[in-house]
């Protein structure tokens, strides 16, 4: 690992936008998003766990995702959880240390930070990417940037 931990940086980031595209080979859908977070967990190393989130009514339902085991939360009401919460407020929520945050709903032993990222289309909150980090402090804003770039795709890949 490098001395940042494996941290994105802004160069890695500007590949990575670049590289995606032609990983995502012209899928759509559901397809994209599995196409995606895949991805992002093999090219990311501080991205321990992947995954997408559809909205379906008031819930979120996990639609795809990539890392080393599955999470029991496939279905999370809009409002519980960082991910609920990031939906309802329709913002990028970064915890630097899901221990202290009491909304945190644990998945994995392992995640020590999370970042959830909603995805808009025409103004409403369509899903959003969640990811898990093995380390404290694992997202920057950096990151944050990234994966709102990210969210934009999936976005206009949606159906
Ligand atoms: N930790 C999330 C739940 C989803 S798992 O991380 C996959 C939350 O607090 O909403």
């Amino acid at each position: 690992m490098k001395a940042n931990g494996g941290r994105l940086t802004r160069e890695q980031a500007r590949e990575l936008l670049l590289k995606m595209d032609s990983s995502l080979g012209g899928s759509r859908g559901r397809a994209s998003r599995e196409a995606m977070a895949k991805f992002l967990n093999a090219n990311v190393p501080t991205y321990s766990w992947v995954g997408i989130y559809t909205v379906d009514g008031k819930d979120l339902v996990l639609d795809a995702w990539s890392g080393p085991a599955a999470t029991e939360h496939v279905r999370i009401p809009i409002g519980k959880g960082v991910c609920g919460f990031a939906a309802k407020a329709g913002r990028t929520e970064i915890v630097s240390d899901v221990s202290k945050d009491p909304r945190y709903l644990q998945c994995f032993l392992s995640t020590k930070s999370e970042i959830v990222v909603p995805i808009s289309s025409q103004g409403s909150v369509v899903g959003e990417i969640d990811i898990d980090g093995d380390q404290l402090d694992a997202f920057s804003s950096l990151d944050r940037e990234f994966l709102e770039a990210v969210a934009r795709k999936a976005a206009n890949l949606w159906s």
